[in-house]
């Protein structure tokens, strides 16, 4: 039920919601919306609900991030016969690879130890061609099909704000009172094709170039192992080859640039990797995920391109970096990720860390040969013109004066001498810590 008595629709159960922030916007005050159209059920059925409750003109807008098998052009159809008086598809699949992936390449971002973030990485990027496109189109409101309890809507609206503070927001999923059946009446009544048919799908996907997600139905059972059924991207481990395969990365300067010596630009790398990864089983990750807004989730994440590229990336970095700079980069990684889940594209503190992550890659150049098997990724390989490393180092009179085993015994006198003190002290007083105890 809406709860604001003064709306005239108050017990009308699709009505728009009463407004908590003063970005949404409410009936009679947007005249044109561009809504971010996937072809799906709720943003057709939104397609005509704001031009019914809002009295307002719809421009429909698809992004291309390499969504796969997605025939974008049926999309735009769609939008057109549900009334829309403009449909656009923008393919951003480049940028979405060099101003988005690349940077979480360089920051080998997984958020919760294990997930990659391709959603949270196309968020801000949909959301900005879609401020782009609505200034484009003259339009006042932005609309979106995200539910009031993920991170997405999060993502989406920080951007809009960030971007064009005076934009409107509308989020009708979030204060329809409409469930699926609702949703499919409303449908019907208004002569909505509804893709896929009536039957409910068994999980909520997400994917672009950079993985694949599964949410929702069986997945949120716990208890039960991994659904195959959720898993189509990537062949079961089981059946993969029984003969491994070793794949060849290229890195410059932090960026993949070439497989198994052929050069590829960056989106038909992250495409190449994700078939060679898929074919291996590699990628399969069943993540229990604490959201922005405080909700768990259990996701399914098929993630090929990211299980080769982030362990290729991390093994050349550790080979080029100081021991300083591969114990401190792991905090700032862990610190790149969280922003990036959060939405928060547009906080200094993630341009301070990019800058840092910059640096770091400058060295990053070389290859690596990551070892694939049956669902898993290992590196067997390293190349690097770059390498601190020199096995002569270690090996007495080759060292040219830079190593010498006989200094050894000083150093480890000094480095070890207040843990040995404290050890002692403790000991002698018996405390805690005194290594006698326990
Ligand atoms: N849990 C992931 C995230 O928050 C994936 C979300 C997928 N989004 C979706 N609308 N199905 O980034």
């Amino acid at each position: 039920m809406s709860v604001d008595p003064g709306n005239a629709n108050a017990r009308d159960a699709h009505a728009p919601a009463a407004r908590l922030a003063s970005y949404e916007a409410a009936p009679g005050e947007v005249g044109r919306v561009l809504l971010l159209y996937s072809g799906g059920l709720d943003t057709s059925v939104m397609l005509k609900w704001i031009q019914e409750e809002y009295g307002a003109e719809v421009v429909a807008l698809t992004v291309d991030l390499g969504q796969p098998g997605e025939d974008f052009e049926v999309v735009r159809g769609k939008a057109l016969q549900l009334g829309a008086v403009d449909a656009v598809l923008v393919d951003a699949r480049e940028r979405f690879a060099y101003e988005y992936v690349l940077p979480a390449i360089k920051a080998n971002a997984l958020y919760g130890g294990g997930y990659p973030l391709f959603t949270a990485l196309g968020r801000p990027l949909i959301a900005s061609i879609a401020v782009e496109q609505a200034q484009r189109f003259g339009c006042d409101a932005i609309a979106h099909g995200c539910t009031g309890k993920g991170n997405d809507q999060v993502r989406i609206e920080s951007t809009i704000l960030a971007l064009a503070p005076d934009m409107k927001i509308v989020a009708p999923v979030r204060g329809w009172q409409m469930g699926r059946e609702e949703e499919i009446r409303y449908a019907r009544e208004r002569g909505i094709p509804i893709k896929g048919g009536t039957e409910a799908p068994p999980y909520s996907i997400d994917d672009n170039l950079w993985g694949r997600s599964s949410e929702g139905g069986k997945i949120e059972d716990l208890a039960e192992p991994t659904p195959d059924d959720a898993i189509t991207l990537v062949t079961d481990p089981r059946q993969a080859p029984d003969e491994p395969e070793d794949v060849t990365i290229e890195f410059e300067r932090g960026c993949p640039v070439a497989i198994d010596g052929e050069r590829l630009g960056l989106v038909e790398l992250l495409e190449r990797a994700t078939a060679i990864g898929a074919r291996h089983g590699v990628g399969i990750v069943d993540h229990i995920e604490d959201r922005v807004v405080g909700l768990k989730v259990r996701d399914l994440y098929e993630v090929p391109a990211a299980a080769i590229l982030l362990c290729a990336h991390r093994e050349l970095e550790k080979l080029v970096c100081t021991g300083l700079q591969n114990r401190l980069k792991p905090v700032l990684e862990e610190q790149w990720s969280w922003l990036v889940y959060a939405g928060l594209w547009y906080e200094p503190l993630l341009a301070d860390l990019n800058a840092y992550m910059d640096s770091v890659n400058e060295q990053v150049t070389g290859s690596v040969t990551v070892r694939l098997y049956k669902g898993s990724v290992r590196a067997v390989a390293r190349k690097s013109e770059n390498a601190l490393y020199d096995p002569a180092l270690a090996t007495f009179g080759e060292s040219g004066g830079l190593f010498s085993q006989h200094a050894a015994p000083g150093f480890i006198e000094l480095f070890t001498l207040q843990s040995r003190m404290a050890h002692r002290l403790r000991a002698e007083r018996g405390q805690r810590g005194g290594g006698s105890e326990r």
